[in-house]
């Protein structure tokens, strides 16, 4: 929030610095005075009683109306910092160009992102280009979640039947992370997200390789078992991998896993890490849907290799 890399939230970001100022000095006046006083007027030994006086009709007034006028400022302030943090703030606003250009939607405990018009749905990481404004629908699945990348934005819920949406854009490239800002049952703190933000180009040929299927028969001889097993196993029952005929829309479309930088959105995508999470998801996420599906060191091994193909 201190370090924003959008106008979003630079808007947040000098929101906060203003009102501390102002609280801040506000502070050291009156703990100045207060000590000033308390040394100035105590009372000292063998002191008559000081002079009692009731209502002070200009004081009042002034210590009223002081106030007031900064908590008016502060609210100016705050109007238009939140107005800038978000421009298309409002529940069930229609998108400017008819799509939306990302819909997030909160999963307990993961998060589903589709770009409706490039047809694709990823997991876990948002990519975006540097410099474009994203209109962005946020929505849940199952109970409210809250979408939080402090560098490039407010925070804002995301609800179940209803669409908040969200403007997000990134001015520099750059790694950006952030989490759910909602408790939303035992791996609330284990929902993490990042936001990817690349140069257009860059940016252009991601979405680009999202867009091609799978794979739909791989070459290597553990990977075509792992490829088996993910089909006669329980996973099929609820991941896609497009271009396979797994297509379930329960957990994350796998389609792409490998190019994910994270598991599970807490984990680095590499091969020890995708062992473990495989051998048991319930040891390093208790509670997330993903079972144990009691799988023997031989096929946790094929199921890697296989999902290593997934580029
Ligand atoms: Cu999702 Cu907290």
């Amino acid at each position: 929030m201190l370090d924003p890399k959008s106008p979003q939230s630079l808007a947040i970001s000098n929101l906060f610095i203003a009102t501390l100022i102002i609280s801040g000095v506000i502070f050291a006046i009156v703990a100045g005075l207060v000590i000033y006083i308390a040394i100035r007027f105590r009372g000292r030994e063998g002191q008559a009683e000081p002079k009692q006086v009731f209502g002070q009709t200009r004081l009042e007034v002034g210590w009223t109306l002081g106030p007031l006028l900064l908590l008016g400022v502060i609210f100016v302030f705050t109007a238009q910092g939140t107005s800038n943090a978000n421009p298309s703030e409002g529940t069930n606003v229609a998108p400017p160009n008819g799509k939306a250009d990302l819909v997030v939607v909160g999963h307990q405990w993961w998060w589903e992102i589709g770009y409706p018009s490039a047809g694709i749905t990823t997991a876990n990481e948002i990519h975006l280009p540097t410099g474009k404004s994203f209109f962005a629908q946020l929505t849940a699945a199952d109970v409210i979640h809250d979408l939080w990348i402090p560098a490039i934005g407010p925070k804002m819920d995301m609800l179940p039947a209803k669409i908040n949406t969200l403007t997000l854009e990134a001015d520099q490239t750059g790694t950006y992370l952030g989490a759910c800002a909602e408790y939303c049952g035992a791996e609330h703190g284990k929902m993490l997200v990042r936001a990817i933000v690349q140069p257009q180009a860059e940016y252009d040929a991601w979405l680009n390789g999202q867009r091609q299927p799978a794979q739909a028969r791989p070459t290597a001889a553990d990977a075509l078992k792992g490829q088996q097993l993910f089909q006669s196993k329980t996973c099929i029952s609820c991941h896609a991998i497009n271009g396979t005929g797994a297509n379930a829309q329960v957990g994350p479309n796998l389609t792409h896993f490998a190019g994910r930088t994270t598991i599970a959105t807490i984990m680095n995508n590499d091969q020890a890490n995708l062992t473990a999470w495989l051998k048991d998801p319930q040891s390093i996420k208790p509670g997330a849907y993903m079972p144990n599906l009691q799988l023997s060191d031989g096929d946790v091994a094929s199921l890697v290799a296989y999902l290593q193909t997934l580029k």
